[in-house]
């Protein structure tokens, strides 16, 4: 498996600082290695094109308005699991639930509903690589691999 996702922390998120240096430190607290960093605002246009498999679903218009609402940073992070690790840190979509279920996940701790959820982590080896060619074109997966 690839050592490698794609993380977001959501612009509900990126608008608080102090909530921004606190997700950092659980980041490396955690033994993430951020390979890269970006801080972002997008279009509406941007936005769609990132969530275009949710295109249709009741929650698409609700998801790009969010997504467009302010900056926010998209991640690189390295770690031997990095996805599934990544996806644990984070917690279920549905911040309330997790807040029962996964109550030390960052979701839990920061998110407000389950569209408005602060974080987002790929789900597999090949979205992560889709996801970090969307944000970090420039950063060359294949060579990254070939130098581990
Ligand atoms: P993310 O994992 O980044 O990718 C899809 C996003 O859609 C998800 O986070 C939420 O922000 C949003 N989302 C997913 N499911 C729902 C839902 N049932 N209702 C509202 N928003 C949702």
């Amino acid at each position: 498996p690839t050592r490698i996702t794609l993380a977001l922390l959501k612009p509900d998120l990126s608008a608080n600082n102090l909530k921004v240096d606190k997700v950092f430190a659980h980041i490396q607290k955690n033994e993430f290695n951020i390979l890269a960093h970006k801080k972002l605002l997008w279009s509406k246009a941007d936005a769609e094109a990132f969530y275009g498999e949710h295109r249709g679903k009741f929650f698409f218009e609700r998801l790009c308005g969010y997504m467009t609402s302010g900056h926010f940073h998209a991640l690189i992070l390295e770690k031997p699991n990095a996805i599934t690790d990544w996806r644990a840190l984070i917690g279920p979509t549905h911040p309330p639930r997790a807040r029962i279920n996964a109550p030390d996940t960052l979701r839990s701790l920061y998110g407000m509903t389950d569209t408005r959820n602060s974080f987002h982590g790929s789900d597999a080896d090949e979205t992560a690589k889709s996801e970090i060619r969307f944000f970090f074109p420039e950063f060359d997966i294949a060579q990254w691999e070939a130098n581990q």
